[in-house]
């Protein structure tokens, strides 16, 4: 079957269904096609740092009434290492900006409920999702659903597929790769206990990284560094919770209080950035063009800027027919995302152990710790990058 659209939309993360609103918003068409179910995306437990740039973008269009009832606003941040806490105010160093805890698979479900309002196209469960002649003024998605072989010609694509994506390949070797892995994982669980702390500890301790989060006001989240290969089964909740209180235990008696276990996995950390984030009329936009590790909460944010700037793109080449802001849209995402990629790699390394690292290289990263939670020019540093600069 042939169908039309302007803007056919690979991923229904979310990067792809903000983008869909934001074009409905200015009455551009588009089609979302998503190949896992609506509960897989809705379920799937992601990240949850929501900066002050995506808080005003979700209330901007008008899908922030529930993150305004139920997401946590943090005008600080911890930082925890030789057994102290000390506090970093975001909120006071950045002029009022701050950064809101509200998980991501909620940013998905209240996206997901205003693109069905609209009554746009939004299908899940797509199987052979390809896409073609994205060269041409005339590129074509093809897919298949409920056994049916389609094909959309629209004029523009955008990949928002993600890191394991079919858009970032199909450009193939018109693409530039940076990356880096690191040589450990972020073990992270979710437990049924209310947050012993308001805002989030990140912590350097002799055996690792460990990160305090919470959901809700009765869902502590948790992460610890962990080997790459680690086996999840090595890990039952005893030896999880013990592990975490020696990270995060600081001397004046302050650790996450235990609860039980509702959720764990496993997450690699990577760095990884595909230049440009164009090709022809294929536009990348998300994890599908870079990751970042998930230590400095940029991925989810890096991905609604994107789409922020794709959508103005596309607002000026269907208004006025011109190209400009397309024609930039890979320089000034490639600008914001080297930002992101620097703040993530620099706060991972400090805050992380590394198999090879030696005693020098452990003293630095605690002289590293001190001069930030000791100076009033690092902490602003810290606090304009973590609440996130303003959309560009
Ligand atoms: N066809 C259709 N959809 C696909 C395909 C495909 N071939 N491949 C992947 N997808 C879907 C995935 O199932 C997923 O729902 O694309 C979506 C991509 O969503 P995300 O991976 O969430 O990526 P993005 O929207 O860019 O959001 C970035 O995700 O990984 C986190 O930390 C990251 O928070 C950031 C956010
Ligand atoms: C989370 O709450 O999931 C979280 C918080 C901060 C991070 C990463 C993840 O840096």
């Amino acid at each position: 079957m042939s169908e039309s659209t302007q803007v056919a939309i690979v991923g229904a993360g979310p990067a792809g269904l903000m983008l869909g609103h934001l074009l409905h918003l200015r009455g551009i068409d588009s089609v979302i096609l998503e190949n896992r179910s609506q509960d897989y995306v809705i379920e799937r437990v992601r990240a949850g740092v929501l900066e002050q740039g995506t808080v005003d973008l979700m209330n901007e269009v008008g899908v922030g009434q529930r993150l305004m009832r139920e997401g946590m606003r943090h005008d600080g941040l911890y930082f925890a290492f030789n057994g102290d806490r000390h506090h970093i105010d975001l909120a006071g160093l950045t002029g009022g900006r701050a950064i809101t805890v509200y998980g991501q698979n909620e940013v998905v479900k209240d996206l997901i409920a205003a693109r069905v309002a609209t009554g746009r196209p939004l299908h899940f469960e797509v199987g052979d999702v390809s896409v073609h002649d994205f060269e041409s003024g005339a590129p074509r998605v093809r897919y298949t659903r409920d056994g049916q072989s389609h094909e959309i010609v629209c004029d523009v694509i955008a990949g928002c597929d993600g890191f394991h994506g079919i858009c970032r390949p199909a450009i193939g070797s018109h693409l530039r790769i940076y990356e880096r892995t690191y040589p450990f994982a972020w073990l992270g669980i979710l437990a049924s206990a209310s947050p012993s702390s308001p805002e989030l500890v990140y912590s350097l301790h002799e055996r690792g990284f460990a990160l305090f989060s919470m959901r809700s006001p009765s869902v502590t989240r948790l992460y610890l560094q962990c080997a790459p290969e680690e086996d999840i089964a090595n890990w039952p909740d005893d030896r999880i919770w013990e592990e975490l209180r020696t990270r995060l235990r600081t001397s004046d008696g302050w650790e996450p209080n235990q609860g039980p276990i509702t959720q764990k996995s496993i997450t690699p950390m990577r760095s990884f950035v595909a230049e440009p984030m164009r090709r022809g009329r294929l536009f990348l936009a998300g994890d599908a063009a870079h990751i970042v590790p998930p230590t400095g909460a940029k991925g989810l944010n890096l991905a609604m800027a994107d789409v922020w700037r794709l959508a103005n793109a596309l607002v000026e080449f269907y208004g006025s027919s011109r190209q400009s802001l397309l024609d930039t849209y890979s320089d000034r995402g490639l600008r914001r995302t080297w930002r992101a990629q620097r703040f993530s790699w620099w706060m991972t390394s400090m805050l992380h152990r590394f198999e090879d690292e030696s005693p020098f290289d452990h003293r630095r990263q605690l002289a590293d710790l001190e001069y930030l939670v000791s100076s009033r020019a690092a902490m602003t540093s810290l606090a304009e990058n973590y609440v996130g600069t303003p959309l560009d």
